[in-house]
């Protein structure tokens, strides 16, 4: 019997998560079926790309006790501390966070996934790396071996993180940005889209361009 998970986001990561997992059961390789969204935005009901509104955020807690399960898409690069903070504090438990892995991702063996996370087509990850809870590895990015990925952690599409790395909770690598190997990057902080980051980043510390240099700090 498949597991209906409910995706908290919308139009997004949200949609483009569960159009992933859509496109695993067709193709047989996942017992995950989307039943839906939870989002605080759109009208209860209201179709996005292929699946329903069927909640709010705070519904999470009576569609736990319905059987479902979730996986937490909203994240941000402002205000992601709140809206991480917002997702622990509906306390679901661990055991009900669906870890999704695509079909068409390379995952080696000892890579360890938290619940939760979302790895789809066309990622690569290799060994020794440990993701914490709910990161999405999004379509085309690569993780090199041995890193320590914090809970929440946003890898953008065909963003190439190296190895040995040190990253933080919450952090976002952008859209085919490069991280060099041996290095650290704090708490809610961001490499931009495009960025080769070449040292260590700060938590809440925004950096972007080529070699990536400190824009801002994160709201
Ligand atoms: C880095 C980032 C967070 C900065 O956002 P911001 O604070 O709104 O930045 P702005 O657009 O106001 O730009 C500020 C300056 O930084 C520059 N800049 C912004 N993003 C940049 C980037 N990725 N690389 C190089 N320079 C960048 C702008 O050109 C601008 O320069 P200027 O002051 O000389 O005109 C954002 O541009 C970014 O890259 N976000 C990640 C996008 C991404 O990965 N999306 C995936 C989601 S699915």
């Amino acid at each position: 019997m498949s597991r209906k998970v409910a995706i908290l986001g919308g139009i997004g990561n949200a949609t483009v998560v569960a159009a992933a997992i859509e496109h695993a059961r067709r193709l047989g390789a996942t017992d995950l079926e989307v039943a839906g969204f939870l989002n605080d935005r759109e009208e209860v009901g209201k179709t996005l790309d292929m699946f329903p509104v069927i909640g709010r955020v705070g519904d999470a807690k009576r569609l736990l006790d319905e059987g479902y399960w979730f996986i937490n898409t909203i994240l941000r690069i402002d205000g992601n501390r709140e809206r991480i903070a917002l997702f622990e504090s509906l306390e679901l438990p661990d055991d009900r966070l669906a870890t999704f892995v695509h079909p068409m991702a390379y995952v080696a063996p000892s890579v360890q996934l938290g619940p939760g996370c979302v790895v789809m087509p066309n990622v690569s990850m290799s060994p020794g790396t440990r993701l914490g809870k709910g990161c999405l590895m999004m379509a085309g990015s690569m993780i090199g071996h041995d890193d320590v990925v914090g809970d929440f952690c946003h890898i953008a599409a065909q963003a190439a993180v190296g190895s040995y790395l040190t990253i933080g909770k919450g952090v976002h690598i952008g859209l085919n940005a490069t991280v060099r190997e041996n290095l650290s990057i704090g708490d809610y902080a961001t490499l931009g889209a495009g960025g080769v980051l070449t040292k260590n980043i700060g938590e809440n510390e925004i950096w972007a361009g080529n070699p990536a240099a400190f824009l801002r700090y994160a709201d």
